[in-house]
């Protein structure tokens, strides 16, 4: 295991001590939500913690669902008690950036219905100043040029500079969301 791997389980390892029996947890996106999960199912195999999990992407849901972590459906949850997930960039007001991996609007959603969320890092997301990692933007994509020229006006009057491109697989087709929606990588 790479140091960087050896972190992303520390991080891991110290956020699982916040799950307790009956919890409703919130299963974020990432190689970091990912050492979380894998932790969390080895915890799962010794402690029947009873726990509703619900998952912030299609990509978390499978690779839960691989380690027999049960998902459950998030439309019949209003509450979550607890959200474990990873972060592009942090500041030193703790401010961050999410959203690289694309789940950012279901990451967004989960996080707002959940009482605590627990953001897991190593040390290579901390940065002096938000905003080498491009800020991700997931957009609908009806209207996609208004709206792409109202994020470029919002960011100017903002005082930013920089490119706003639609993400792209590697392929090179456009990138689309768990929700179908795109993303405009600020
Ligand atoms: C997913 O959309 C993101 O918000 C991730 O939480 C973020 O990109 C961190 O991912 P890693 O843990 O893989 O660095």
């Amino acid at each position: 295991m790479t140091d960087i791997q050896n972190l992303k389980r520390e991080a891991a390892a110290e956020a699982l001590k916040f799950v307790e029996p009956g919890m409703v947890l919130g299963l974020g996106t990432g190689s970091t939500a990912s050492a979380f999960i894998e932790l969390l199912a080895e915890r799962l195999k010794t402690e029947d913690l009873d726990l509703t999990c619900v998952a912030t992407s299609e990509q978390t849901k499978r690779f839960a669902e691989e380690r027999g972590i049960k998902i459950a459906d998030f439309n019949t949850i209003a509450d979550v008690d607890l959200t474990i997930d990873g972060a592009d960039e942090i500041d030193p007001q703790l401010n961050l950036l999410k959203g690289g991996g694309g789940a950012l609007l279901r990451e967004k959603i989960v996080a707002f219905a959940s009482d605590r969320v627990i953001i897991i890092a190593d040390a290579s997301k901390y940065v002096e100043q938000l905003g080498e990692f491009p800020l991700p933007v997931e957009i609908v994509d009806f209207g996609v040029a208004a709206t792409l020229a109202m994020i470029e006006a919002a960011a100017e009057d903002a005082g930013c500079q920089g490119s706003i491109a639609l993400r792209r697989t590697a392929s090179g087709d456009t990138f689309r969301t768990d929700g179908g929606h795109l993303i405009a990588d600020c």
